[in-house]
């Protein structure tokens, strides 16, 4: 196992009817912001709730965060928190909403251009003002972890940051709030979560015992619950599992010791930038092609993964290592989400510009072997067509 740090500040508060109580969370006095994204938050009375249990309180709103936040939008929330010298941010949303939110208590209160915070050699954060959040959508992970993405329109640029002064204090995770989702927001987390797993656990082995299990608990889960969620939409034992194993999928748990990936997140997110697919469309089309390019220096885990999470005992190692990657795509199809690129309609002809973006942004050597160069970024995305 390699060496690690393990620190986690996030308090979840999880359960129904778990808004009241964030009033114990939040500083009795502080002016409020509340941030939310295009309203579905008002239209299912989760906004109410959370007005409601912040009586008395100082409370601002600044809505409209989109989905893949945009520099853009969340600048115009920084001047409000200066306006109104908004001391507490609480995200009541997704992981957009939670992720904008992040980048505003950081950018808040950076001296300089906050756009550097994204940019190839990040600037350190340093201070941020102190947020919290009540998820609606579980996928990301966002809402216990201190990373964040951002995209800012006119440069094309979708870029991260993760820093600790932007962990959220607290979390609500209310599996009754994510009844409203459409199916395909159900089905972008369960496989945006799946691949946060994945990016974690499927590298090459380092004896961490633990963590595999973890992972192949949660991978597991997912495949269980998943095609689940999608025919009952209002069960609340599927829903909670689901919000339970997207949160564990990427709150540093099962990644702290082991190798890690995130070439699959990087490639889908110039897909994302360039193309507007939702961001779980691209991982569900980039991973099982990156499994296939990648397969030789992910042999032993790809041989593990098959055998612990899809049941592949017999055949030759190609013939199981085939079958995993098959397996893959297959359960992101069955969770209604497409894996090639010409579903979405896009071409070969949009490849030299994908590359060309990896490039700008210094994604030129990914994976946990950094050999993902762009020759192996442009196999894989033919791969994907
Ligand atoms: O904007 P509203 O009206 O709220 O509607 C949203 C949005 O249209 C809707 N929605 C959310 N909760 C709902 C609901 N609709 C009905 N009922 C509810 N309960 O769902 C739509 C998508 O929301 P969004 O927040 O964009 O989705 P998601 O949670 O998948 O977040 C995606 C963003 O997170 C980033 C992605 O890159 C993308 O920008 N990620 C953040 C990570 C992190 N911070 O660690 C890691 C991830 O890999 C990911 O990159
Ligand atoms: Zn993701």
């Amino acid at each position: 196992m390699l060496d690690f740090n393990f620190n986690n500040p996030t308090n979840i508060l999880f359960g129904k009817g778990k808004i009241a109580a964030i009033r114990e969370c939040i500083p009795a006095g502080s002016r409020v912001l509340i941030l939310y994204g295009g309203g579905s938050v008002k239209k299912n009375g989760t906004l109410d709730e959370v007005l409601a249990a912040l009586r008395g309180y100082t409370l601002f709103e600044f809505s409209g965060i989109e989905p893949n936040p945009s520099y853009e939008t969340l600048m115009k929330a920084v001047e409000l928190v200066h306006k109104e010298s908004i001391d507490f941010l609480l995200a009541v949303g997704g992981g957009s909403v939670i992720d904008g939110t992040k980048f505003v208590a950081a950018a808040a209160l950076f001296a300089g251009e906050p756009w550097s915070i994204l940019e190839q050699r990040g600037a350190p954060v340093t201070k941020a003002l102190p947020m919290g959040s009540v998820l609606t959508l579980p996928a990301t992970g966002s809402e216990m972890n201190c990373g964040s993405v951002v995209t800012r329109k006119a440069l094309q640029a979708k870029l991260a940051f993760m820093s600790p002064h932007v962990f959220p204090l607290f979390s609500v995770l209310d599996p009754e709030k994510t009844y409203t989702l459409p199916l395909q927001q159900i089905s972008n987390g369960v496989v945006d979560a799946f691949v946060h797993v994945v990016e974690q656990y499927l590298t090459y082995p380092v004896e961490a015992k633990v963590q595999d299990r973890f992972a192949e608990g949660l991978l597991l889960t997912l495949i269980e619950e998943g095609p689940k969620a999608l025919e009952n939409p209002n069960n609340y034992e599927i829903r909670s599992n689901i919000m339970w194993a997207a949160t564990l999928a990427l709150n540093g748990l099962i990644g702290a010791g082991v190798p890690q990936d995130w070439a699959t997140h990087m490639i889908g997110h110039e897909l994302t930038a360039t193309h507007g697919l939702d961001h779980a469309q691209t991982l569900a089309v980039i991973l099982p092609s990156l499994l296939v390019a990648c397969r030789e220096g992910k042999r032993e885990k790809l041989l593990q993964y098959g055998e612990r999470v899809w049941g592949l005992k017999e055949g030759s190692e190609e013939e199981r290592i085939d079958a995993a990657i098959d397996q893959t795509r297959k359960f992101f199809e069955q969770m209604q989400v497409k894996t090639h690129l010409s579903d979405y309609g896009i071409n070969k002809d949009s490849i030299p510009h994908l590359l060309q973006q990896l490039k700008a942004h210094g994604m030129v050597a990914l994976g946990e072997h950094q050999d993902v160069t762009l020759d192996v970024s442009k196999k894989i995305l033919e791969l994907s067509l």
